[in-house]
């Protein structure tokens, strides 16, 4: 059952139906060349029928291979960055105890992450713990070549066999990458590592429903099937209207392109629940990878309150103009919690007594959407039930067909992100990589030009 809603009422202030209407049919066009696959960077539209295509006998595997990897270890390190990284952090710390790493007794594997920064502490304090701690890791690249997690598997690879030996090690280590192309697949084939394959057509940030994140979720303990489903669920609902704006995804789509094209230029993706932190992190990156190009595209920023009302909910309210928040609602907790009444009320919180954490919460959340919009900051809602692997699933597929929706609306390719290897170029010059002479010399002379 679908329970996701997209609600549009506090935009009315901003922006009309009418403006709103006028992309209906232009949506309309744009999921016909999604599905047909006939747009910009069609050859990465894979992740479209993904939900119905994944068959049993990979979700046996990873299955098996969680169940493995929890009798093997008590932490399980997942390496990689960007697009092989965030979507499982997301899933994982959406649907985790908030504080899963303290708790006494845990049933499954602690998940951590490294090749998602160059932090040389970062790497050696890691290693601290798995000197201590029995552990396996998955090794995640498409291309098999990026640096970050080339370097961090370099080391663990490192550790691992110290600590294990060469055959305890290999037992140890998944790698997910390309079916035949880069250095992972390669080493993987020569140490006979157990592999799983990122499809061709699923481009890093629309591969959370592949083993890329699939597999760390299972090792985690939570249900893949329902992931699957929920995903699954959500594409029959899309498809099942591709004509009015009745769709959450076109009017999402719609909202926050009339809204763009009004000069509010940046969208926060907003939550409550601190463990919602990270699925703002995956959702800046996929709109802004897909979205942030040739001079173009809406500013993914992310805030959490009501924490950040501390910190950013100044500038929001009152700052420059041009931004217009969506907020991720939810709207159960899996927990109950009561706000207790004290004979002395010093804090002057009896009134609150008897009350719900969640429904200060939420009066919280209405307040902030009321204030903001009399700040002149326009609010979209969307509205899922609760935090567990069905809905996430559903908003996981429904962020993504937005995604790519919007992307079209833009008029950009949303399946690449050539301005990522501006960065890398300079720093492979700036290391001396055999094959960077030329950009060596140009960038050191560019640099004593600025001195
Ligand atoms: O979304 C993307 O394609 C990128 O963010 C990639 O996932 C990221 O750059 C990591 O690439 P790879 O998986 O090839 O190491």
């Amino acid at each position: 059952m679908i329970n996701l809603k997209v609600n549009i009422d506090k935009v009315s202030d901003f922006i009309s139906e009418k403006e709103i209407n006028t992309f209906q049919n232009e949506i309309q066009t744009h999921f016909q060349s999604i599905i047909n696959k006939t747009g910009k960077g069609n050859d990465f539209l894979g992740w479209v029928d993904l939900p119905n295509e994944i068959s049993d006998d990979l979700l046996n595997k990873i299955e098996a291979d969680a169940a493995k990897i929890k009798k093997l270890a008590k932490l399980f390190v997942v390496i990689g960055i960007g697009g092989s990284y965030l979507g499982a952090r997301a899933v994982i710390e959406a649907l985790s105890h908030n504080f899963n790493s303290l708790l006494p007794e845990k049933e499954f594997p602690q998940v951590l992450f490294a090749g998602q920064n160059i932090g040389e502490d970062y790497l050696a304090d890691l290693l601290d713990v798995l000197d201590k701690n029995d552990y396996a890791l998955a090794v995640i690249s498409k291309s098999g070549t990026t640096t970050e997690p080339a370097i961090a598997f370099r080391l663990l690879k490192n550790h691992l066999e110290k600590k294990y030996g060469k055959n305890g090690a290999s037992e140890r280590i998944i790698a997910i990458t390309d079916k035949e192309k880069g250095a992972l697949k390669q080493l993987s084939d020569k140490e006979n590592y157990s592999t799983y394959i990122v499809p061709d057509d699923v481009g890093g940030r629309y591969s959370v429903l592949t083993p890329v994140g699939l597999l760390p979720v299972a090792v985690a303990g939570f249900n893949i099937r329902k992931l699957i489903n929920g995903a699954k669920e959500m594409r029959e609902f899309i498809f099942s209207d591709l004509t009015s704006l009745n769709n959450p995804v076109a009017l999402y789509a719609a909202t926050r392109n009339v809204l763009y094209r009004k000069g509010m230029t940046t969208e926060i993706m907003v939550n409550y629940q601190p463990a919602l932190f990270y699925l703002t992190e995956w959702w800046k990156q996929l709109f802004g990878e897909s979205e942030g190009k040739e001079n173009k595209g809406i500013f993914p920023a992310g805030v959490s309150f009501t924490s950040d009302l501390h910190s950013m909910g100044q500038y929001i309210q009152e700052g420059l103009r041009n931004i217009f928040e969506t907020v991720l609602s939810v709207e159960n907790q899996k927990r109950t919690l009561k706000i207790p009444k004290v004979d002395e009320d010093m804090d002057k919180l009896n009134y609150l007594a008897g009350r719900r954490i969640n429904e200060v919460n939420k009066n919280a959340e209405l307040g902030t959407a009321l204030a903001h919009v009399d700040g002149g900051v326009p609010n979209i809602k969307i509205t899922i039930d609760k935090v567990d692997e069905e809905n996430l699933g559903q908003l996981v597929y429904f962020y993504e067909m937005a995604c790519a929706v919007s992307g079209y609306i833009l008029d950009v390719n949303p399946f690449d992100q050539p301005g990522v290897e501006a960065y890398k170029k300079n720093m492979f010059a700036l290391l001396g990589k055999q094959g960077f002479e030329k950009e060596t010399k140009e960038i050191l002379l560019k640099m004593k030009n600025n001195e």
